[in-house]
């Protein structure tokens, strides 16, 4: 155990904006923070999944890998919403094919056969012979689901806080923005990028890059100089920023409204490792998980107004474009944070998303103190 690297990290993810300082690079890349980091935060902690508008069917479900734990979203034959481990209870292998899918009947382990009800009771075993097995004692095991403005969350953990405690301090600046017209759910493909989890969430949370690595694409959109720090805490943070073009003039005619906060967008973290940016026009978000400890998945989606999404349209090669920017600029930064002669610097103003988000690592990892919730002028645009 690197106990310096342990008190330097502790110490670091405690200091507010005005002393605040980059994370020791050590811990983007060592494998024992890694663990720790699952342990404490990924299995410890409510973590996005899938839109719930993908698990409307019996049947329906959705697969996924969270950080290192096979998790199955399920829709049953009696409509509930179930999540459940998708690890066969026999000798371990991941039963339901990761991505979205439909299931017929029964979960079927594709190793021997050990088949599974919808609800995750064990039904059978082939050839079982003279070895009886206590079968209710090998159910799969259940773990905790909430669902938010439409988005599914998982809990790993049996003890874990309420959601609800989560996103009591945001919940109030999303409703202007009336997110129940945003029906329609899509996903795009999941990358892999080369650079630790943390690196990707800092690099999404934050508009200070924007000008220089995103010159192109999003500084014309939503300019660096007019970002801003809305609210937040280590809980959850939210910032903002001018969104030109953001409402068309059609829309602002049909809704009859000229409202500030439609010609804004809201940056919505929920950490660990949920972003989104909302606006009258959309809601869009992308889900980062840890794979490994120099290396993350990165998957976007979002709810928007109309059924089917062109993925080949200008906004999907748009987004494609900035997000590679991104892509390049974390795994390049991951290479530096390898270095063992060099260290980081002070974190500015524009940073402060990244202090609650320091502040969140220590208090998982290390119970920490944390910031108190802080509202800046800017609130006002976006509250009723
Ligand atoms: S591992 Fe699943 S049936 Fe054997
Ligand atoms: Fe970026």
């Amino acid at each position: 155990m690197p106990q310096t690297l342990l008190k330097a990290y502790r110490d670091n993810a405690q200091t507010p904006i005005e002393e605040a300082l980059c994370l020791p690079f050590d811990v983007y890349h060592d494998e024992t923070i890694h663990q720790l980091e699952i342990q404490q935060i990924f299995q410890n902690d409510w973590v996005f999944a899938c839109a719930a508008d993908k698990l409307k069917s019996p049947g329906d479900y959705f697969a996924f890998d969270l950080a290192g734990e096979q998790v199955v979203l399920l829709r049953s034959k009696s409509n509930d919403l179930l999540a459940l481990s998708n690890i066969c209870r026999h000798r371990g292998t991941p039963l339901l094919d990761l991505g979205f899918g439909q299931l017929q009947k029964n979960i079927v382990c594709p190793y021997h056969a050990w088949t599974y009800a919808d609800n995750g009771e064990l039904l059978g075993v082939p050839f079982e012979g003279n070895c009886k097995l206590a079968k209710e004692q090998h159910s799969l095991p259940h773990f905790q689901l909430h669902e938010w403005r439409g988005l599914l969350f998982v809990n790993l953990s049996s003890q874990a806080q309420s959601f609800a405690h989560k996103v009591a301090k945001i919940d109030p600046f999303l409703e202007k923005f009336e997110l129940e017209r945003f029906q329609h759910s899509y996903q795009t493909t999941t990358e892999h990028w080369q650079s630790n989890w943390k690196l990707a969430v800092e690099n999404a949370i934050e508009s200070y890059h924007l000008f220089k690595v995103h010159k192109e694409t999003l500084e014309k959109v939503t300019p660096t100089k007019s970002a801003y720090y809305v609210a937040g805490d280590a809980h959850s943070s939210l910032s903002g920023g001018e969104m030109k073009g953001a409402q068309s003039t059609l829309s602002k005619w049909f809704s009859g409204s000229n409202d500030e906060a439609y010609n804004q967008y809201l940056l919505v973290f929920l950490p660990p490792s949920f972003i989104a940016i909302i606006s009258y026009e959309g809601f869009d978000w992308i889900h980062i998980l840890p794979q490994g400890n120099q290396q993350c998945s990165v998957t976007p989606g979002g709810l928007s107004k109309s059924p089917a999404k062109n993925f080949k349209s200008a906004e999907f090669q748009f987004s494609d474009a900035f997000m590679l920017e991104d892509k390049v600029l974390c795994e390049r930064l991951q290479r530096g944070m390898l270095s063992t002669k060099s260290q980081g610097g002070k974190l500015v103003d524009m940073e402060k998303i990244i202090v609650d988000f320091h502040q969140y690592l220590g208090h998982k990892l290390f119970d920490t103190s944390v910031s108190d919730y802080c509202e800046t002028q800017k609130a006002a645009i976006f509250l009723k």
